[in-house]
């Protein structure tokens, strides 16, 4: 079986100047779940059969899988200093150890580092999956701008919020699955399935990160608890708030919505606020949905020890802590 982490470490960054390439090491050398490349080599695997035959199949994943977590740590240098995050993986985030400047060119530069590793897939499947991976970056471009622009507005729905997380969130996780899965051989009805799954446990997992982004643990969470409600990001929780609240919850939720001093004072209230209505549950069962969502893909794929896995990952998606 492929070992990501190792195949992460074997990227070579000591290279000059030291203050473009330092950052990129500290970022992937920072952990992560690295779910990206894990799904695309699971959907790699599931399409050959568990990995029993055509091992090479698996082999050949491995630059698109790369560049799926390059890219991905590539965004969040970007994310991290739009959102104002000061915390990644339970350290600095590269805009605080280094400065704005150093986030936006490494991060540029792990843009392009992740299409030199793309251009590894082999030559006759390459076109399909630069295809999809331009897609993919489009989409995540497009969903930051929702993201941020959805900040300084108020009448946001969840419908908005839902097309919102499939860009900024979704079409990575769907693109991932789509491409181990193409590069593994599969059938349009499998490279559908294997999309979808990746689109449902995609939207799952933003919705998660959204709350333990108020009710995580401080302890293995690894960003700051509460950031995005000092940012007035249109979470799930907040539009849920939004929807369920008598007309004083409102007033009070719109109220600190307002306020951009008294940041913990504005942590502890809406949270507050979230734990009276309840919202935390409603936000459990939409994602729950979702999950189901994705399971319910598995049963177009072959039945084998990988697709066993994407069942479990998607079943454990609700207790991760990080
Ligand atoms: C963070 O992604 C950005 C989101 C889409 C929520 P992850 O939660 O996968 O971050 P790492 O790579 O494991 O740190
Ligand atoms: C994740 O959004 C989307 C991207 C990084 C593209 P968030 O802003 O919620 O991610 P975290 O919480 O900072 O990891
Ligand atoms: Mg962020
Ligand atoms: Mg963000
Ligand atoms: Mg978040």
């Amino acid at each position: 079986m492929i070992d990501i982490n190792k195949e992460i470490e074997s990227l070579n960054w000591q290279k000059e100047p030291r203050g473009l390439y330092e950052p990129i090491e500290y970022a992937l050398a920072s952990g992560g779940k690295r779910v990206r490349p894990t799904l695309a080599l699971i959907a790699a695997e599931a399409i050959v059969n568990g990995g029993l035959i055509n091992g090479d199949a698996i082999e050949q994943t491995v630059p698109a899988a790369l560049a799926l977590e390059v890219f991905h740590n590539f965004t969040l240098l970007h994310d991290d200093l739009m959102d104002h995050a000061e915390v990644r993986r339970g350290r600095p985030t590269v805009h605080v150890n280094w400065n704005a400047n150093t986030a936006i060119l490494s991060g540029d530069q792990m843009l392009i580092e992740a299409y030199k590793l793309l251009a590894g897939v082999p030559a006759d499947k390459l076109p399909q999956v630069l295809k999809w991976f331009n897609e993919m970056a489009t989409g995540i471009c497009e969903g930051q701008q929702y993201d941020v622009d959805f900040e300084h507005m108020s009448q946001i729905s969840i419908n908005d919020y839902m097309k919102m997380i499939e860009l900024k969130t979704s079409v990575l996780l769907a693109n991932a699955m789509r491409i181990g899965g193409y590069i593994a051989g599969a059938t349009h009805v499998q490279l559908e399935a294997l999309y979808q799954y990746g689109l449902h446990l995609g939207l799952a997992f933003q919705i998660q990160d959204d709350i333990l982004d108020v009710y995580g643990d401080p302890a293995t969470f690894g960003k700051t608890i509460g950031g995005d409600i000092c940012a007035n990001k249109k979470t799930a929780l907040l539009l849920t708030a939004m929807e369920n609240a008598d007309a004083e919850s409102k007033a009070e939720l719109l109220q600190w919505i307002m306020a951009t001093d008294r940041n913990e004072e504005k942590v502890a209230a809406v949270t507050a606020i979230y734990d009276r209505l309840g919202v935390r549950q409603t936000c459990e069962a939409i994602m729950e949905d979702h999950t189901a969502q994705a399971l319910a893909q598995l049963d177009k794929l072959p039945q084998n020890s990988a697709t066993e896995r994407l069942r479990v990952m998607a079943e454990q998606l609700a207790m991760r802590k990080s």
